[in-house]
């Protein structure tokens, strides 16, 4: 064995694998504001890269940029190698049709603050939605699975209950649950728990973990750095939508080299 193949406790998860997202130059402006102002930005398979920042730096737009949900203006971004919302032939850029837009959006899952649940739907009703309607599964091999899933996110006893029956934090797992049904291959999430009461925070949090030691990919909006530097690979500092710092998430919030970034840790730590 040579020593460049001996991997080094994370800190070198860039060259873990091939790149599952990559951000070259990514520019998106609404009007007249410029939100991201090239991002460079690399993710590798089975990494998980926590995104820090202050509000309004860009970090959710980013993450829309990733899931097809915004346009961007300049750069190239990719997931799995491939041209996020364009097809490239030679030279040329083509823009993706919607139906193709919406087919790769199904390898992304995504996690929002707020529960996105649909209220009218059981928790396993919500999970067998998209594999149903949309994979065109069997509905009884759909069920199973969700019952699965909600095993897996310690919810087995909530499968027939609806959203507004469940606490926060229990929705958002029924959430994490309805995302992975589609088997995605990077799953984002944006600040999923920030909205909760802080004796929720941890529930969903070890799901998270459990995620992150399955080898999913994860970019992940947080401001729990315990979690950050726990469960992160990497930890990227963005603000004023650029990336200031990344680097080893424990060597980011120990030895931060930015001023931007010492003076926006001293705020959160
Ligand atoms: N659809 C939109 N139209 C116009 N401006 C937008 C839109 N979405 C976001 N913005 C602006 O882009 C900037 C970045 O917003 P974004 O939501 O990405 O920040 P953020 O880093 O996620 O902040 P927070 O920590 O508060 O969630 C803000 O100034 C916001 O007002
Ligand atoms: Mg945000």
């Amino acid at each position: 064995m040579t020593t460049d193949m001996i991997k080094d406790d994370g800190a070198s998860a860039e060259a873990a694998g091939p790149a599952m997202v990559k951000a070259e130059g990514v520019h998106k402006a609404f009007g007249n504001l410029e939100v991201l102002k090239g991002i460079d930005l690399e993710v590798a398979s089975g990494e998980v890269c926590c995104l820090i920042g202050p509000s309004g730096s860009g970090k959710s737009t980013f993450l829309r940029c990733i899931n097809h949900l915004e346009k961007i203006n300049a750069g190239r971004l990719y997931v799995a190698g491939d041209l996020v919302g364009y097809r490239q032939q030679g030279e040329k850029l083509y823009e993706l049709r919607d139906h193709e837009v919406a087919r790769k959006r199904r390898d992304i899952g995504m996690v929002f603050q707020r529960f996105n649940l649909f209220p009218h739907m059981t928790a396993v009703e919500n999970i067998i939605e998209a594999p149903v309607q949309v994979k065109g599964m069997n509905k009884a091999a759909a069920r199973e699975r969700a019952h699965e899933l909600l095993t897996r996110v310690g919810l087995a006893d909530k499968a027939s209950s609806y959203p507004s029956q469940l606490s926060g934090g229990q929705q958002q797992r029924v959430a994490i649950a309805r995302a992975l049904a589609m088997d995605p291959k990077l799953m984002l999430f944006d600040e999923p728990t920030s909205a909760l009461d802080p004796e929720l925070v941890g529930d969903v949090l070890d799901v998270m973990r459990d995620l992150a030691e399955s080898g999913m990919t994860m970019i992940v909006v947080t401001h729990e750095m315990g979690f950050a530097r726990e469960v992160g690979d990497s930890l990227v500092f963005m603000d004023g939508g650029v990336v200031v710092e990344s680097g080893h998430p424990r060597e980011v919030l120990t030895n931060p080299h930015h001023e931007r970034t010492q003076s926006f840790l001293s705020k959160v730590l």
